[in-house]
């Protein structure tokens, strides 16, 4: 049960250095040059990168969104991953029945993803109201379930008000948990949402009209706000998707405040809003918050470039374009938010960020395995290449060339939003504790191979 991964460019988040990897049964053994075979069975890298596994911390498989379901359930959903070199995800839970306990949800997800998902899986916890039991609950579940971080919503049904999000922070500075929030002004985009569909302006491209950046720029400064006045509580902001909100980002980590961390996310750094002056195109591109502008990418890239955000993820939380986004087709109001993206970014980061030299191997490898990690309570099993972590790795061929089209991809769903995209460099092989999952993007996995990740502590919270 030896593997070795001879002359492969090895890509850390601190180093890229020619060498070889002997795994020995799930885990990475030694790494070095000119590592002896031995009884190993040999895997030639030669001319290519070896990543570590990449780790998406956010991804929404089997939501139910309201009335409509996302269509990857943890099979479908992991299966692509696997396929886009994904090799770890912990996954936001949908919201509970009203008024549940913090249980209710977590033994829903092990019920939707133990026995299916074919890589290792974590979950967030999801707060949708705040009492005493809740906020007893949240450390409870840490200690069981090793979930150490929870979401919570400033829009949407189930949002929290700023005394329950202040509660829920203080709490989370005690237990030394993560809250992970999603950042909107609720009331402006309700008015302006109410308003486009009385004028009836309901076409895709009111979508993000309605959701202007202003909004999630107001809602992180809040929020920052919150967790300043509860100690520096452990914050970890998903989706920032605007200049604005970046600008907010940048203020508080000026004043000196500590333990936050900033997600962005593959669609905001590489699509823009043009995507919605075509309603066909514009209604597979809703999800909040919506695409913004090329200023806001350029400056997403220049803050990844500079270090200033922590994480890329991916939000995948796909619809089908032909039946649920169809919902939206006259009312952009009552389409499902959220589009897939988790067998996507490894390829479309690599080329656009990489090869476009927005970003250098070990900066892609840092957003999109390490920092994951190391914010969720990972980190050195998953998320790098030491020995003793998990053997999950990525062989990739830079010299590779591929168009990305929904035709080749695993997801269930019937469209990407990279469809055409010509993107520099592929994945050879996807390893998992050892076990090619992947090759050649053939699936080579078994249903329910993935094992349940009782996460520690984030590096935030210590
Ligand atoms: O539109 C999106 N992003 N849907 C998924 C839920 C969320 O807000 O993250
Ligand atoms: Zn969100
Ligand atoms: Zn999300």
């Amino acid at each position: 049960m030896k593997k070795l991964i001879k002359n492969g460019t090895i890509v850390t988040e601190s180093q890229v250095f020619q060498g070889d990897i002997l795994i020995e049964g799930e885990k990475i053994k030694e790494i070095g040059e000119g590592l002896d075979a031995g009884d190993a069975e040999v895997l030639d890298a030669s001319g290519k990168y070896v990543f570590p596994g990449a780790v998406d911390v956010h991804t929404h498989m089997d939501l139910q969104a309201g009335k409509h379901r996302a269509v990857d359930d943890f099979y479908d959903g992991t299966v692509a991953a696997a396929c886009g070199g994904t090799t770890t995800i912990v996954d936001h839970m949908a919201f509970g029945p009203e008024g549940c306990s913090l249980w209710h949800q977590v033994n829903e997800y092990h019920r939707l993803a133990d026995g299916k998902a074919v890589i290792d899986y974590g979950f967030h916890g999801v707060i949708q109201h705040v009492d005493d039991r809740v906020l007893k609950e949240m450390n409870e579940i840490a200690g069981k379930e090793g979930i150490t971080s929870f979401k919570v919503y400033m829009t949407y049904d189930f949002m929290l008000r700023d005394g329950e999000l202040y509660r829920v922070l203080c709490q989370a500075k005690e237990d030394g948990l993560v809250i992970a929030v999603h950042c909107e002004n609720d009331g402006v985009i309700n008015y302006l949402r109410k308003k486009y569909v009385e004028e009836g302006r309901t076409q895709p491209k009111y979508h993000p009209l309605s959701r202007p950046a202003r909004c999630e720029a107001e809602a992180v400064d809040r929020m920052l706000h919150l967790a300043a006045m509860a100690g520096d509580a452990p914050l970890y902001i998903v989706h920032l998707s605007s200049r604005e909100g970046l600008l907010e980002v940048m203020k508080a980590k000026t004043s000196g405040q500590r333990n936050f961390a900033v997600e962005t996310c593959t669609q905001y750094l590489t699509l823009t809003d043009e995507m919605y002056q075509d309603d066909k195109e514009g209604l597979k591109a809703v999800m909040s918050p919506p695409l913004r502008k090329k200023e806001d990418q350029e400056a997403l890239w220049q803050a990844l470039s500079d270090g200033v955000l922590d994480v890329v993820a991916t939000d995948h939380c796909p619809f089908n374009y032909r039946i649920e986004k169809q919902a939206g087709a006259h009312d952009f109001t009552v389409c499902p938010n959220g589009a897939p993206g988790v067998e996507e970014r490894l390829r479309v980061m690599y080329s656009e960020g990489v090869v476009k030299k927005r970003i250098t191997l070990s900066q892609l490898v840092k957003y999109l395995c390490t920092e994951p990690c190391r914010m969720y309570g990972l980190y050195p099993r998953k998320g790098t290449l030491l020995p003793g972590s998990d053997a999950d790795l990525v062989i990739f061929d830079p010299d590779k060339e591929r168009v990305l089209t929904q035709r080749d991809m695993h997801s269930a769903v019937d469209y990407t939003c990279y469809e055409g995209m010509a993107v520099k460099g592929d994945i050879d092989l996807v390893m998992q504790r050892g076990k090619v999952i992947v090759k050649d993007n053939e699936f080579l996995g078994t249903r329910g191979d993935g094992r349940y990740l009782k996460r520690a502590k984030s590096v935030l919270a210590k």
